[in-house]
């Protein structure tokens, strides 16, 4: 491992920031020495605050219809292979409660930007579960929303937010997304939930096509400075049916590489060891704990829609029942020497 590497570990697990040229060179200096240095940092940074807790989220599917048309996405509007489908109040609900009766004190609520859902309708589903799981946390990933509906759905009894940022580099971002998109009102749709209250969370892809070292040190110093509470990140996978279908995958050891350094900049920070993580490779996401990540979200939606929800190629997780998934997890965690918690799981700032 080269010398600048270990001095800029040693910085930031001091200072918890870098500069951007910084960030680009630890970035850079990747080795699988660097690698097993930083994940060693991050778990033992993570510990000092969590122990050996990985907390879960129930992740419910509500719909994978969706207004936008993400190059990357397999469930953009323009992908006419994709069967859609919409879940009711009664089957968003049912799947709470077989969460619950596992275990789960925390509900993702995920979908495309269904134009169904208006503030009225998930007002209504968000009031529903507040009064039937008063114990629980209920996070929304609904995608890009007025400040308006924000707040009033924050009112309605919602605690978290999840919108990825997808990349901090408005550049990069205007190469994953048609012109009508705009980075500039995903920043302000950050901005607008953590001003509201939302324990709020952002997230990126890794290896994104096109995506360089630099525009990756972006995202870094994004995280470094807007601090949240939660971050998803995971390697990008090429489905099909989108105009990235050829793209090369990102990879598992770049996405622990920055799963260690987001763990450093903000030591209490939730982390995911993702879905897609999973995917590209068998232990992905034990590998992601290990690498600093102490969130797994298990599949809690509907068997029978779980395949259509195929944001990317070869998904896992999409035959199984809620209760295997959950324990699939369980034996996961133990078998490297963590424990899958049940409660709401709510970051710990205090430590700092
Ligand atoms: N590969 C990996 N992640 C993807 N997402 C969407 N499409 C892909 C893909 N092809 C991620 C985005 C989005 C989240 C719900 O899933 O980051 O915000
Ligand atoms: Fe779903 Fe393993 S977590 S089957």
């Amino acid at each position: 491992m080269n010398q600048k590497v270990s001095e800029l570990t040693e910085k930031l697990a001091d200072r918890h920031a870098l500069s951007l040229a910084e960030y680009q060179a630890l970035i850079d200096g990747y080795s699988p020495e660097a690698a097993e240095m930083l994940a060693g940092r991050a778990d033992a940074v993570r510990r000092s605050i969590y122990g050996n807790a990985v907390f879960t989220r129930g992740l419910i599917e509500i719909s994978n219809i969706c207004r936008n048309d993400c190059y990357y996405c397999g469930i953009r509007r323009s992908n006419r292979l994709c069967s859609r489908y919409r879940l009711s109040e009664e089957q968003i609900l049912e799947c709470a409660s077989q969460g619950h009766a596992l275990g789960f004190r925390t509900f993702v609520l995920q979908g495309g930007e269904d134009p169904y859902y208006t503030d009225e309708v998930l007002c209504k589903i968000v009031s529903a579960l507040r009064s039937s799981y008063p114990d629980c946390a209920i996070t929304l990933s609904m995608g890009e929303r007025s400040r308006e509906s924000y707040r009033l759905l924050f009112e309605a009894g919602a605690d978290r937010y999840l919108l990825r940022h997808e990349t901090a580099d408005k550049a990069h971002y205007q190469k994953l997304h048609p012109p009508e998109m705009s980075f500039d009102n995903r920043m302000k749709c950050l901005r607008a939930l953590r001003d509201i209250g939302y324990q709020t969370g952002c997230g990126f892809m890794v290896g994104s096509p096109g995506q360089t070292s630099a525009e990756l040190a972006r995202d870094l110093k994004f995280i470094e400075e807007f601090r949240p509470d939660m971050c998803g990140i995971g390697p990008f996978i090429p489905h099909k049916d989108t105009p990235f279908h050829d793209m090369p995958a990102g990879t598992l050891y770049m996405t622990c590489y920055l799963l260690s350094i987001i763990r450093l900049i903000y030591p209490p920070v939730l982390l995911p060891a993702t879905t897609a993580l999973g995917t590209i490779h068998p232990q992905g996401r034990e590998l992601g704990i290990r690498a600093g990540a102490n969130v797994v979200m298990p599949n809690l939606s509907p068997v029978a829609v779980r395949g259509k929800y195929t944001l990317y190629d070869n998904k896992i997780c999409t035959g199984e029942e809620s209760a295997e998934c959950r324990g699939c997890l369980e034996n996961r965690m133990r078998s490297i020497g963590y424990e899958l918690v049940t409660d709401r799981g709510d970051i710990k700032k205090e430590k700092r």
